[in-house]
């Protein structure tokens, strides 16, 4: 397997996350078990923050399948991170309808106000900016992903907003940072306008 110089020695599921790992692979027939793999590689990362080979070995075991089969699938979905990273995972889009809707001004404010290029972490820990691909909220983009949460119809003046109000520890609203509702048509609703509904025949 590959290696980095962050990795650790061993690795344990804590006694909350092995529970929840009995409880995926339980979910499969018997002798199917290995299709619990993502799963439990999800629930290694949100454990550690990221995914090491040690947890790859680990995971292998509980499965019954050969580390290497864990490590492909690891490294195959850019959803797992084989290296350690902040305690925000600011991930920005820019794919094409992102970057024809500015992602450039999302990137470069999010350079600005972490410090930091892509694939690097700040040196209090606390943000790793990466570049990825479509995260599949086209419909609001430019969109950057933070942890779990989606922050969509950023400029620059809002993505430095978002990861300023990250920075004092406040948790900012996650979803369209211009006041728009959903995915809404940006000049307003065209459909369903009206708020009263014919429930009953006249
Ligand atoms: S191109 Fe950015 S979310 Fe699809």
């Amino acid at each position: 397997m590959s290696s980095n110089s962050h990795e650790p020695e061993s690795f344990a599921f804590n006694a909350e996350m092995l529970e929840k790992a009995k409880g995926y692979i339980a979910r499969y027939p018997a002798g199917r078990q290995q299709s619990a793999v993502m799963p439990l590689l999800d629930l290694a990362q949100r454990q550690e923050g990221w995914v090491s080979r040690a947890a790859m070995e680990v995971i292998a075991e509980m499965l019954d399948m050969a580390p290497i089969r864990v490590e492909e699938v690891a490294t195959f979905y850019t959803m797992y991170n084989r290296k350690p990273v902040g305690k925000f995972h600011v991930q920005v889009c820019t794919n094409l309808p992102c970057m024809l809707r500015g992602s450039d001004d999302v990137v470069a404010a999010a350079k600005a106000a972490l410090g930091v290029g892509f694939g690097e972490m700040t040196s209090d820990g606390l943000f790793t900016l990466s570049e990825v691909e479509c995260l599949g909220a086209c419909v609001n983009a430019p969109m950057m992903q933070i942890n779990d949460d989606y922050y969509e119809d950023l400029d620059a003046g809002s993505t430095k907003t978002v990861l300023d109000a990250l920075k004092r520890g406040e948790t900012p609203k996650p979803g369209p940072q211009n006041g728009r509702q959903f995915s809404c048509a940006a000049g307003g609703p065209s459909t369903l306008t009206e708020l009263t509904f014919q429930t009953e025949k006249a």
